[in-house]
């Protein structure tokens, strides 16, 4: 058996279905899910906001700009979650308990306190987990969905740290044409990235490890496939992943590839057994549970979807622990 992986965690994850794992979260989603084409209606004048909002930032970032999108869309957000509740008591019961889970906190790798060695410390151990736990065999699974019919698809890991998945990816693909990138705005984790690349096993396909902010993503419009971003809009606020996506969309033949923490009670719970099991590490601990709280609803990502302009946007949970958005510009 391999050693890295968990004798019980391993075998079940990814395998349990959210409706099972998350059965509160999950009703609440399709609530928002079926109310969203009607936010979207009742708020044009403020999704008309947005858009331009975006388009401008693009080109020309303001400050004032930047609040102003913040604001709309956190409204919006809640909005939504207003309109799902409507009349109902028990579905307004778990928006509530959704709300006390919710929280904004930073993680302590976002603290500006935080020493780099914890940074380095947590990458890897992230890095770790998905590989042990087969998060990256499914990542790369939805990947190669969306790319299926583009030869030599150029794919750009955003926010991607040491640009774990990608090197991952790189050494387990069948497919020999894909180009690969995965940027981060962090110079500490590009460098990490970069050590890690030039170790790779002989025969995977080559990554390139570089700096980017992964809003700002005009400098390459139309330059990738797939923007791709795992695990990372968790750390930004609502207008920075409205930013990422609108860019991504505009950057990528076929569209923004959102994988998160999906944030459910359960979750939680897990995340807190989990690490305790694998990595009794205080701070890897703290983190893990806190991601979970400042985690999304697949509806949440699918607002950010329609918000930045995309005709064509799927957004669901994978297994028990993620939300996942697939957004495109155009409707296929
Ligand atoms: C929890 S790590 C996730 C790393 C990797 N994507 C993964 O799944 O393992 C979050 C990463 O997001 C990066 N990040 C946050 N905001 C960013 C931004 N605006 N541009 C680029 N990177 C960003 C951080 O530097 C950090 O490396």
């Amino acid at each position: 058996m391999n050693p890295h992986r968990h004798p019980i965690l391993t075998p079940i994850a990814g395998r349990i279905p959210p409706t099972l794992s998350a059965p509160l979260a999950m009703r609440l989603d399709a609530a928002m899910q079926a109310a969203l084409p009607t936010l979207l209606a009742r708020e044009a004048y403020v999704v008309t906001r947005v858009a331009t909002l975006l388009d401008v930032l693009a080109v020309a970032p303001e400050p004032a700009d930047l609040v102003q999108l913040e604001h709309d869309v956190r409204t919006l957000k809640q909005q939504l979650r207003d309109l799902a509740c409507q009349g109902q008591p028990g579905l307004r019961a778990i928006e509530l308990a959704d709300r006390l889970l919710a929280s904004e906190r930073p993680e302590l790798m976002d603290a500006a306190w935080s020493p780099a060695w914890l940074h380095a410390a947590e990458m890897r151990w992230l890095d770790k987990f998905n590989r042990d736990l087969g998060n990256y065999a499914r990542w790369q699974a939805l990947v190669l969905a969306a790319v299926a019919d583009v030869p030599e698809a150029r794919i750009e890991d955003v926010a991607a740290g040491a640009a774990g998945f990608l090197l991952w990816l790189a050494e387990h693909t069948d497919r020999r044409d894909l180009h690969l990138s995965a940027s981060d705005y962090s110079t500490n984790y590009v460098a990490q990235g970069q050590r890690a690349a030039a170790r790779a096993k002989p025969g995977a396909i080559p990554v390139a490890v570089l700096r980017r902010d992964a809003t700002h993503l005009a400098s390459i419009a139309g330059q990738v496939d797939l923007i791709v971003c795992t695990q990372a809009t968790h750390h930004m606020p609502p207008a920075l992943i409205a930013r990422l996506v609108h860019q991504g969309l505009r950057a990528a033949t076929h569209g923004v590839l959102l994988i998160d923490v999906l944030r459910s009670a359960g979750g939680m719970l897990a995340a807190g057994i989990g690490t305790n099991l694998s990595t009794p590490a205080p701070p890897l601990m703290i983190d893990a549970m806190q991601s979970i709280r400042r985690g999304f609803l697949p509806a949440e990502f699918a607002l950010y979807g329609h918000l930045a302009g995309a005709r064509y946007v799927r957004a669901d949970a994978q297994g028990p622990a993620y939300a996942v958005l697939h957004a495109r510009l155009h409707a296929q």
